[in-house]
């Protein structure tokens, strides 16, 4: 198999010129975006080219389907608003280089919205039957725009749902996009394990007023409602999380959001991430019972929005040997294993079959950040691990 580590590192420049923003190699291109359709309709063409059939579904997954039964390999090819050129693209780039370097069967694959403009990895989770197409239509970003809406311009381009029957497992390559590889010098992780996640949307509602001219004692300010669930959620959950446990308010609206009015509503999004779904589910439990605390106590009204969520996941055994082969051959003593903290499209996947994930280091382990980036000489090492994993996979 002769993979062309420059071919691979160009297609991935290439790709960061679809929403090329901010400083430095950052990236704009979230879902459904000119800039995403531009860049899923280019890399179309490239997997024409690499003799690849392709294939878009009705939510914007793109296929680029081998004949027969096949491995599945990839990522996703949209960004976080401010991201960076590697989340998604490096897993979709390489599944491309190792696929038009053999003869063997590999197809792959750019799964749409994994950073959730509309939910949590949106587009594998309708692929995979996590959730339902219906459903998932109404489902709105933060501008409330819907899944339906946006998605209609990519419908000349639509076929249908692609056969998961024709995969016979799925493996994933991703930068690390938090600091363990980095801190330990090592150049590959083989993961163990996917956190599951929760995310929904809450609102506080109270009443808009006059900032000068309404006492202290009679404002039922939303803004206070949320700032004081911050502190009380913080401070309940000490007893519940572990070190590995995440939670983040990452999108806050006021209304009206002007600094001469109370403000009558928040609506914020709260999220969640553990190994342990018995966790979340007790961390789900102190977050309802203190907002509706704090709703009662400020007398505002109080709505939870629909929970999104994703189970943790453990990676498939045999996938994971391949991979540590691959590490241990390119890499000797340099990688280790390690859960995921980040979700990835492997957890809808693994409904359908066995998959896998492999780590490139990330610079400072940052990531959802114009600033994320990895040494190209660490992506290379990353592509030839997958090719030497999947060699031995798909050996005649
Ligand atoms: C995926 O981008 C995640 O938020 O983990
Ligand atoms: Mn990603
Ligand atoms: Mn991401």
């Amino acid at each position: 198999m002769a993979i062309d580590e420059n071919r691979f590192l160009a297609d991935l420049h290439t790709l960061r010129e679809f929403g090329a923003s901010g400083v430095g190699k950052g990236v704009t291109r979230p879902a459904y975006s000119q800039a995403d359709i531009a860049a899923r309709r280019w890399l179309a063409m490239r997997m024409q080219e690499a003799g690849l059939q392709p294939q878009f579904d009705p939510v914007g997954n793109l296929f680029g389907l081998a004949q027969g039964s096949s491995l599945l390999m990839g990522s996703h090819s949209d960004s976080q608003p401010e991201g960076g050129w590697l989340d998604g693209a490096l897993g979709v780039i390489a599944a491309l280089e190792v696929a038009r370097a053999t003869d063997r069967p590999i197809s792959v694959v750019s799964f749409q919205d994994e950073e959730g403009r509309f939910g949590v990895t949106t587009g594998s989770a309708i692929w995979s039957g996590g959730l339902n197409l219906s459903q998932a239509d109404s489902l709105t970003d933060h501008a409330g725009v819907t899944l339906g809406a946006a998605r209609a311009p990519m419908q000349d381009l639509a076929q249908g749902f692609v056969d998961p029957g024709q995969f016979t497992g799925f493996i994933e390559m991703h930068i690390e996009q938090g600091p363990s590889l980095d801190e330990s010098g090592d150049l590959i992780g083989v993961v163990t394990d996917i956190v599951g996640i929760r995310d929904m949307v809450i609102t506080f509602e109270g009443q808009q007023n006059h900032a000068g001219t309404t006492p202290m004692h009679l404002r039922r300010d939303a803004f206070q409602a949320l700032s004081s669930f911050n502190s009380l959620i913080n401070d309940r959950f000490r007893n519940v999380v572990t070190p590995q446990t995440v939670w983040t308010i990452g999108h806050v609206g006021l209304h009206p959001n002007a600094s001469s009015i109370v403000p009558g509503r928040a609506r914020f999004s709260m999220q969640w991430r553990d190994g342990d779904a018995a966790r979340l589910i007790r961390m789900e439990d102190i977050i309802r019972t203190t907002a509706q605390e704090v709703a009662d106590q400020l007398d505002l009204n109080l709505r939870f929005g629909s929970m999104l969520g994703l189970e943790p996941v453990a990676m498939d055994q045999g996938l994971q040997r391949a991979l540590v082969q691959g590490a241990e051959h390119v890499a000797p003593g340099h990688w280790r294993r390690m859960p995921s903290g980040a979700l990835h499209d492997a957890t809808n996947v693994s409904r359908l079959m066995p998959v896998a994930l492999l780590f490139a280091p990330s610079i400072n382990g940052i990531s959802h950040d114009f600033a994320e980036d990895t040494a190209e000489e660490d992506l290379v090492v990353g592509l030839r691990v997958l090719e030497r994993a999947v060699s031995s996979l798909l050996a005649p």
